[in-house]
């Protein structure tokens, strides 16, 4: 009786067991067969280009912008930022996470929270720089590889969010460009996420020339600085350093989370790129980002790309949030010639982890700093 009865138990663990495997067959049948778009047979990849502010990150943005295989959204959580800015950073992250992750499932509805009531395409953050936005679906006047941005302003602000969205579902790769993530760890779940195939692009810059650069955009970081330094109270001369540090531990946080001993999901999904590199070899930089996603590069990006890096330099000219044609070079290396002395010695006490873990020297002494043949990067 006793072993009638373990018989029939087993056998009805076996049929259970049976049952379940070929309901999870099925259900894969399912998702390949009605899942995936037709014409679109290689898996979507999500890129998020992580940067801190002035660090040419708006540039970078671009360079992705340009690539006709990319739906590329500039900065969406400022959107975050901007409508919470009483809180601070720590407290913002998880909002953040959410949004880049609807964002990636072109999922606009998350920006219902952040957007005023009835939105247009224009109300988001530099709509205009986005290229997908700027053509069809979103706007059937242009077409994909005739992006102009002052056309798009006149033509393309259509009203509602769902052709965004549409458009964002037809290509491969979507790029998201945020300056406001200062740690890896609030994006696990996304690493983990086997549809995002998630790759982090982590652009840092010599925080000499990201100093100079802050300087000449006063007063554009204001709210920023706030929700970045928790609101904490800090002399009006200290703020700078204050935020240069945070944005220097966090380069050095991120970047040993993804290179020492990073956890299994983080591994192959993390490069790091240095601004000054670009500036100076933008070619085959771009090119390796470019097959870090799986990218490819195109005649007329190499065109834009080149007028991009060799324009005229544009000296002193405040330009908040533009990104624009100067020669690249010149703009890494502004800083030995603007900056103080005493600023460089500041600053460079202040990320001097950061410094040396990135590979850029410290200098010692004017002397140094204004010696422009004396080469301040380590490879
Ligand atoms: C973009 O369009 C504007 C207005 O039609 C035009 O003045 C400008 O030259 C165009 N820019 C480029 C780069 O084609
Ligand atoms: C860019 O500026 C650097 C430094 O002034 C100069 O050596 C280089 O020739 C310039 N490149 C172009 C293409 O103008
Ligand atoms: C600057 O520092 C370097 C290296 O420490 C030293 O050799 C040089 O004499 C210094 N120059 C001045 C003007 O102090």
């Amino acid at each position: 009786m006793c072993s009638r009865f373990e018989m029939l138990r087993s056998t009805l663990i076996f049929l259970v067991i049976l049952q379940g495997a070929a309901m999870v067959l099925i259900y894969g049948w399912y998702l390949q067969v009605y899942r995936k778009p037709v014409n679109d047979p290689a898996p979507k990849v999500h890129v998020l280009l992580l940067s801190s502010f002035r660090s040419g990150s708006s540039f970078m943005g671009q360079v992705f912008n340009h690539n006709p295989s990319v739906f590329y959204l500039y900065e969406p959580s400022r959107h975050v930022w901007s409508t919470l800015q009483k809180y601070g950073a720590r407290t913002l992250r998880m909002a953040m996470r959410d949004q880049i992750r609807s964002l990636f499932h072109c999922d606009f509805s998350v920006m219902d929270s952040y957007l005023p009531q009835n939105p247009r395409v224009s109300s988001l953050f530099a709509w205009s720089q986005s290229r997908a936005l700027c053509s069809p679906p979103v706007c059937p006047i242009t077409l994909r590889d005739q992006f102009n941005e002052t056309q798009c302003k006149m033509n393309c602000n259509i009203e509602g969010l769902q052709k965004a969205q549409e458009a964002c579902d037809m290509y491969n790769h979507v790029v998201l460009k945020i300056v406001r993530v200062y740690e890896l760890e609030s994006l696990y779940p996304l690493l983990e996420d086997p549809n995002l195939d998630l790759r982090i692009v982590h652009l840092v810059r010599d925080p000499r020339g990201l100093l100079l650069s802050r300087e000449r955009s006063a007063g554009a970081f204001v709210m920023d600085d706030n929700i970045l330094l928790e609101h904490r109270r800090v002399p009006p001369e200290e703020i700078q350093y204050r935020v240069m540090q945070e944005m220097c531990r966090s380069h050095v946080r991120i970047n040993q989370r993804a290179v020492l001993n990073p956890p299994p999901f983080l591994k192959g999904r993390y490069k790091l790129v240095r601004f000054e590199d670009v500036a100076c070899n933008a070619f085959k930089e771009i090119n390796g980002i470019f097959e870090f996603v799986g990218l490819e590069m195109t005649p007329q990006l190499e065109e834009w790309l080149y007028t991009a890096t060799h324009g005229k330099g544009r000296g002193n000219k405040k330009e908040a949030f533009q990104t624009s044609s100067r020669n690249a070079t010149l703009v890494a290396e502004a800083w030995r010639t603007l900056l103080p002395y005493s600023k460089v010695k500041r600053l460079q006490e202040v990320c001097k982890g950061a410094m040396s873990l990135l590979g850029y020297k410290t200098v010692n002494n004017e002397t140094e700093q204004k010696t422009l043949d004396m080469d301040l990067l380590t490879p």
